[in-house]
């Protein structure tokens, strides 16, 4: 299948670029941590979302063992690694709103600006091939309305308020947000940015394009996807465009299980000494994928951090968009107009709302 665009200009598709590699990223995450405290046991796989979770184990299910930390009077807890390394229930979350972890979320804003890797981000090479073939392939022009779904620092955001749109911008993330609103105030960019939950968005045909760029669809849970699709239906003009892309399960396949660690004197997660399990699990049946970072500091405390992928085929995530009232306009490898290709990591897509 190839990319069949509305109105795309000759000469715009086929840009090149490998599209980036899965990275500590995303959202729904409760964060497991082995404090302090006494708490009261909780069955194995009862993970509550209540800040945070401290996370019961045990050797045996139906013998949950509650933990404070690591070790414990000296010893080390291994049943707490072995609960660790067996496949959590699909969309389990993780450490929550790690996003905005003074520490976590420098390191991702700087991930995000790194124009080296496509970590966080896609190189800003792919991203102006993207901005440019969107602009064609969404048939926008000056003074239309783009909401840019996870806008991180406004990478994308930008370009577009640059070719005359009217850009909304709406993170999780505190910081990539008070970034991208400094950095279009100094270049004189009016765009709308906004620090909050896109699943709780309520916009009713505002917008004459709504973009989601770099896999975030993949880390929402089936019901979580099917509301956000709503929710951008609604915040959808009628006959409005959309763009967004997916993992395929090849991503991950390429990926394979992960099972390593590595010590740190600073890292990503932590500006101290600590040890990252880093583990992937794969739910082939369901096309889901788990990378899971065990953060262990020194005192002992352990950190779950979890990115969860829904994988997508051509078929599954052409399901998932037709079913919520989108018509598909055009399918490709990536967002740059490369066209389809069933070994490719990723799937581009457009369309509009029906
Ligand atoms: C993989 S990054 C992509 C950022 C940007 N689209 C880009 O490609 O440069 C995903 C972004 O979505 C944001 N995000 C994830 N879940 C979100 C949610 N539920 N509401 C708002 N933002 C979210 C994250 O903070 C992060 O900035």
């Amino acid at each position: 299948m190839r990319f069949t665009i509305k109105s795309a200009e000759p000469g715009i598709a086929g840009f090149s670029s490998q599209c980036g590699t899965s990275h500590p990223s995303i959202d729904t995450h409760v964060q497991c941590r082995y404090g302090q405290g006494v708490e009261k046991p909780r069955p194995m796989r009862n993970w509550a979302l209540l800040g945070y979770v401290v996370l019961s184990c045990g050797a045996r299910k139906g013998s949950p063992v509650q933990t404070t930390a690591l070790s414990h009077h000296g010893a080390l807890r291994l049943d707490i690694l072995r609960h660790l390394s067996e496949h959590p229930e699909p969309f389990a979350p993780g450490a929550p709103r790690f996003w905005d972890d003074p520490h976590i979320s420098a390191s991702m804003l700087a991930a995000h600006l790194d124009s080296t890797n496509d970590a966080a981000s896609r190189r800003p090479s792919v991203i102006d091939a993207s901005v440019r073939w969107l602009l064609s392939a969404l048939d926008l022009h000056p003074n239309h309305a783009l909401l840019d779904l996870g806008c991180g620092p406004g990478l994308y955001s930008e370009r577009f308020a640059r070719a005359g749109l009217r850009v909304t911008g709406i993170d999780a993330s505190q910081r990539s947000i008070a970034y991208a609103r400094a950095h279009a105030t100094e270049r004189q960019l009016a765009i709308d940015y906004r620090h909050g939950d896109y699943l709780a968005m309520n916009f009713r045909h505002d917008f004459d394009a709504v973009v989601l760029i770099y896999g975030d669809l993949c880390a929402l849970a089936p019901a979580q996807r099917d509301h956000l699709l709503a929710a951008i239906s609604t915040a959808l003009k009628a006959d409005g465009r959309f763009a967004l892309d997916v993992t395929t399960p090849r991503r991950h396949t390429a990926t394979g299980d992960l099972n390593h660690w590595q010590a740190y004197d600073a890292g990503f997660w932590r500006p101290t000494p600590h040890l990252v399990l880093t583990q992937g699990f794969a739910y082939p049946d369901r096309a889901i994928f788990l990378e899971q970072y065990v953060v262990i500091d020194t005192d002992t405390t352990v950190t779950v951090y979890r990115n969860w992928f829904q994988d997508y085929t051509v078929a599954t995530i052409t399901e998932a968009l037709e079913r919520h009232g989108f018509a598909i306009d055009g399918v490709g490898s990536d967002l740059t107009g490369r066209p389809a290709d069933p070994d490719a990591e990723w799937i581009g897509v457009v369309g509009h709302k029906r």
